[in-house]
């Protein structure tokens, strides 16, 4: 049985005018009609043994996520509502002990509720190989070719001298494995593969790194992208957690059991959360388990993280413009054009973003579009 837990909680700030704290990306629709957390929802219809997703936010977002899942036809098995934000290991802790609430030991596929992944298909391929490695204990992560020194994003290299296989076993090519383990030895007795592995294991692990590492290991070749997405039994998460955030565990437990219940929400208790260190489940887990593996994806993922990204992923008129709403063009290129409700004209703007609101407009160099979120700071600033 597969768990999905849809992690709802960030803010989208680089996506001002449009998110904000109290309507955050995921709950607009960016892309296409459905918002991105109805997208994240959708792009799980035609995987077998799923059940109702937990998905976890703030207690702020509780009816706009109900209605927004009820609306797209798949109501959530529980949204588990944080007091405040702790990052997104404590959200997961607090999904896996959930889901083994049952007694079983399930397997989660824990998924951000904002990105873009246009060949949904491969995807779900993807999430099929990665429940066997993840039933046989893996934490599994799922590797993206970059294209650019990304300092925003995880990076995996991956032990090519280890490949997995949860289905055969590409080495001795006889029948299925009954566990996961890996070939080292084997490669070396047997030259080279016939196959293409489906995983590996993951050598190294480093989340964020500065931009001139993030450059040495785009040049190297040897890395993917974290996608942010996972698969690993809610138990074997949970055992890292206590191996490497004890602490966190116990606050996450703690505001579990002493949890008000209200239909599908499960409100957290408020101080028992609040005292819950705040870290990422890359940095808490995903840099320090020794059990990690990467599935390689090559699905047209995109964390729309920034207006640029938008325009790159994006339906482009001949000029290159991507438009949304009323929006009207005379010698533009390259832009991405956006109207909330009073028309926008573009006359001879290139390579620029323009976000038209009820109560602000930005217009920015495309380029510069990462920089937004120094505006909001300064809003932050004057209260
Ligand atoms: N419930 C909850 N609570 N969700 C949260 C919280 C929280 O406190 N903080 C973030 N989230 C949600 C966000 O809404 C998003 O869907 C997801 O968790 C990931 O959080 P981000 O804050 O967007 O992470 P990131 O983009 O900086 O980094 C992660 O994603 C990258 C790929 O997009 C990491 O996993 C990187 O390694 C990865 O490359
Ligand atoms: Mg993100």
């Amino acid at each position: 049985m597969i768990v999905p837990v849809i992690m709802s909680g960030g803010a989208g700030t680089r996506l001002w005018p449009l998110s904000r704290e109290l309507y955050p990306k995921q709950l607009l629709p960016l892309v296409n009609e459905a918002t991105m957390l109805q997208e994240t929802q959708l792009r799980l219809n035609g995987l077998q043994n799923l059940v109702e997703p937990l998905v976890v936010c703030n207690e702020s977002h509780r009816f706009m996520v109900a209605e927004q899942l009820r609306q797209a036809g798949c109501p959530a098995g529980a949204i588990m509502l944080e007091p405040v934000g702790r990052n997104t290991a404590p959200a997961v802790a607090v999904a896996a002990l959930q889901a083994q609430g049952a007694g079983d030991d399930p397997v989660l596929l824990v998924l951000p509720a904002d990105h873009v992944i246009v060949d949904a298909e491969s995807f779900r391929c993807a999430v099929v190989e990665g429940a066997k490695l993840a039933e046989a204990g893996k934490l599994v992560t799922f590797g993206i070719v970059p294209t650019k020194a990304e300092t925003g994003y995880g990076y995996i290299r991956a032990d090519r001298a280890c490949p997995l296989s949860s289905v055969t076993c590409h080495l001795c090519k006889g029948g299925p494995l009954s566990s996961v383990t890996c070939h080292l030895e084997k490669t070396k007795d047997q030259g080279p593969m016939t196959n293409d592995p489906t995983a590996f294991a993951v050598a190294e692990f480093v989340e964020k790194p500065d931009a001139e590492t993030a450059e040495h290991y785009l040049a190297s070749g040897d890395y993917y992208w974290n996608s942010g997405m996972f698969m690993f039994r809610a138990s074997r998460y949970l055992d890292e957690l206590e191996k490497f955030a004890p602490e966190m565990l116990s606050c996450c437990r703690e505001a579990l059991e002493k949890a008000q219940r209200d239909l599908d929400f499960v409100r957290l208790d408020a101080e028992a959360f609040g005292a819950c260190p705040k870290d990422s489940i890359d940095y808490a887990v995903m840099e320090k388990t020794a059990d990690a593996a990467v599935i390689p994806l090559d699905a047209g993922w995109s964390d729309v993280g920034s207006w640029s990204a938008l325009w790159e992923v994006g339906q482009a008129d001949g000029a290159g413009n991507v438009m949304r709403g009323d929006v009207l063009t005379h010698d533009s290129s390259n832009c991405y054009l956006h109207s909330s409700g009073r028309m926008v004209a573009a006359v001879g703007l290139e390579d620029h973003v323009v976000v038209e609101t009820a109560d602000a407009v930005l217009v920015a160099r495309r380029d510069r579009a990462q920089d937004v979120k120094a505006i909001v700071e300064q809003l932050k600033e004057q209260g």
